[in-house]
């Protein structure tokens, strides 16, 4: 039986791992920490394909349409294979606007979605507080997207990792890989700090480290960069949540949790792999969060977490394969990491398996960035 290694144990890694697992492969994850505790552990947990499309994602948007779609049966599987509960919510999305200005910018994105035939709606803020009370007397217009949905990204990542064992994958926490070693054009294994790990396939999944793992040649090191999140972590009280939906604004979103946690979230920064957060990333969230929802203020801050989405160059994911024999790639989902996982574990882990690649994925190989310096 041919031997798989995954780079990276982020919900790619876990994703791909599960369903190869469950395929009956014999595949390894190495995780140079704690699986699912980088970016799968930051994230928002969006699966909002409509309400997050922005004019000049034109190419990119049927993969999250059909993201979207895989989410239903994925939660399901999930679910069943390891009697967790993962919170998928499908109550919908709300994009705000706090005053002319932005309902104008909003109106402008709303035509966009609209003329696209994304299913939304333009509500008045008067519309908008009859579903959410506690959102502010400000708010003037929404975009209702009552097909974006969300998911607890945390409790998904944790049910992969027990989904992935069962299925009779093997986890290596706390395994760095030093390097992919390369023999000619073909992919021998991987370096650990204890010897070689032979195997016939390598899947890169190590989101905003991607490039930076030793042994590519240089042409095909992903050209992936770290995009920098920060996100606070709130406390609702559990009989009275003061938010019922995903909301966006210009400045954050905010997500409720059926836990009472109430996400607010993320700054876009290029700050390299600086994990401290800061006065300055934290004031602008909770400034964005508190005049949509006044409530915020007396909440328990209960967290503080930055993660690095891994963002190529244009954007979109990196899938499937490379020039070298066995190397296949699963990298640079950059802000559609949670809402892309289903299908790129089912994309990446059938290409493995057969050697095909689904027509869907095909303008998304690292071919397209091969004529250009990485
Ligand atoms: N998709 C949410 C984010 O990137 O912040």
């Amino acid at each position: 039986m041919t031997r798989i290694a995954i780079v990276g144990g982020g919900i790619m890694g876990l994703g791909i791992g599960w369903y190869l697992a469950r395929a009956g492969a014999d595949v390894t994850i190495f995780d140079r920490d704690r699986a699912g505790r980088a970016a799968s552990w930051v994230a928002g947990g969006m699966l909002a394909p409509h309400a997050e499309a922005e004019p000049g994602e034109e190419r990119v948007l049927p993969l999250l349409l059909e993201g979207h779609r895989r989410w239903p049966a994925f939660v399901e599987a999930l679910e069943a294979a390891t009697g967790q509960t993962l919170d998928y919510r499908t109550d919908g999305t709300f994009v705000v606007a706090l005053n002319a200005d932005d309902a104008r910018t909003l109106r402008f994105w709303y035509a966009y979605l609209h003329d696209m035939g994304q299913p939304v709606e333009w509500l008045s803020g008067y519309d908008v507080r009859k579903r959410e009370p506690h959102l502010s007397r400000e708010v003037v217009a929404a975009i209702w997207s009552g097909h974006d949905y969300h998911v607890d990204n945390r409790r998904v990542v944790e049910a992969l990792k027990t989904a992935f064992v069962r299925a009779g994958g093997t986890l290596r926490e706390a395994t760095p890989v030093r390097e992919i070693v390369i023999d000619g054009a073909r992919v021998r294994g991987v370096r650990l700090d204890d010897g070689l790990f032979e195997a016939d396939t390598v899947v890169l999944a190590a989101g905003a480290w991607s490039r930076e793992v030793a042994g590519l040649p240089p042409e095909i090191r992903p050209p992936v960069r770290p995009v920098r999140g920060q996100v606070v972590m709130l406390r609702m009280p559990a009989d009275a949540p003061v938010l019922h939906h995903v909301v966006w604004c210009m400045d954050a979103y905010l997500v409720p949790r059926s836990s009472g946690e109430l996400l607010i979230g993320a700054t876009v920064e290029e700050m390299g792999f600086d994990a401290t957060p800061t006065a300055g990333g934290v004031f602008h969230l909770l400034r964005g969060a508190w005049e949509v929802l006044p409530a915020i203020y007396d909440l328990p801050l209960v967290e503080i977490a930055v993660g690095f989405r891994p963002t190529s160059r244009d954007d979109a994911p990196i899938l499937g394969p490379t020039p070298v024999e066995g190397l296949v790639m699963a990298t640079g989902h950059h802000r559609n990491g949670i809402l892309l996982a289903p299908l790129t574990a089912d994309v990446v882990s059938r290409f493995v398996l057969t050697g095909e690649l689904d027509p869907l994925a095909q303008p998304f190989t690292l071919a397209r960035f091969l004529s250009q310096p990485t």
